[in-house]
């Protein structure tokens, strides 16, 4: 999908942007990034804002390593930051009450069957004047995919398939956090993408989780090559997602 991409901010750095402008000092802040995958936020909020402390948390040893990885090899050149690299459930996650001035959580809160319980444990651990920023993708993205695939009938129900940002979403966002947190500005972008070709297509669908694809096929970007190829001519195939940046602090909670 990274590849595809022919039209949208970089996130990353659209999060950076939007906390170095909603921070009063930046070099003071505890910082962390929930479900931070392999670390490309963290490493850009690392080298912008250059944070008294961040921590990456994420509940995957592998994605974790991977942010070691990528932060170590970006050689940051001012140390004064402490990067910490947390193992943990964002639902019960091992940070005091009132600690971080800025929690970033993109791409992530999807992943929970109920994000309230996330977004309520994110407003836990935020300092009276915190910040959050929360991003995530719109309910409907992809969907050119979906039309494909059951054309192809690899999936013939692809299209009803429920989406993979259905918990946690563009359009549920802002009612999500309304027990936890404030709104404090909200933003949509549409990214757009362009695979060059069916391959391509296979490589990313080999990935999602949406599909329910024959036995032979899952994880096989080559047999999922083949099989659109069967039913679908061969050529750039176009795709959109929105992308939604929230920004958010504690508001009136007790
Ligand atoms: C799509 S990645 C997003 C990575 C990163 N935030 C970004 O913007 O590129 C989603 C991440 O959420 C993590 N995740 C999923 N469920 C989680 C949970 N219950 N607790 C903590 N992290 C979780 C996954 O391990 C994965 O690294």
């Amino acid at each position: 999908m990274h590849r595809a991409k022919v039209q949208g901010r970089p996130v990353a750095e659209v999060i950076a942007d939007l906390a170095a402008d909603q921070l009063a000092d930046p070099r003071q802040a505890i910082v962390a990034d929930i479900g931070c995958g392999r670390g490309t936020s963290t490493r850009i909020l690392a080298e912008r804002l250059r944070p008294k402390r961040l921590l990456a948390i994420d509940a995957s040893a592998s994605m974790l390593a991977a942010a070691r990885a990528q932060i170590r090899c970006a050689q940051l050149a001012d140390a004064s930051t402490a990067i910490t690299y947390v193992r943990a459930d964002f639902h019960r996650l091992p940070v005091a009450n009132t600690s971080c001035t800025l929690v970033v959580a993109a791409f992530c809160l999807y992943h929970a069957p109920d994000p309230r319980l996330v977004i309520s444990e994110i407003a836990r651990m935020l300092s009276p004047d915190g910040i959050v920023i929360l991003v995530t993708k719109s309910a409907d993205s992809y969907r050119s995919l979906d039309r494909l695939v059951a054309a192809a009938e690899i999936d013939p129900h692809a299209e009803l398939r429920p989406s993979l940002y259905e918990t946690a979403h563009g359009g549920n966002l802002e009612a999500l956090i309304a027990p936890s947190l404030t709104v404090v500005h909200v933003e949509h972008e549409e990214h757009r993408f362009a695979f060059t070709g069916l391959d391509h297509v296979a490589a990313y669908l080999a990935t999602s989780p949406k599909y329910e694809l024959p036995p032979g096929m899952v994880a096989n970007p080559d047999t999922i090559a083949t099989a659109l190829r069967a039913r679908i001519e061969d050529g750039t195939v176009a795709a959109t997602s929105t992308i939604t940046y929230l920004i958010a602090t504690r508001g009136d909670m007790p």
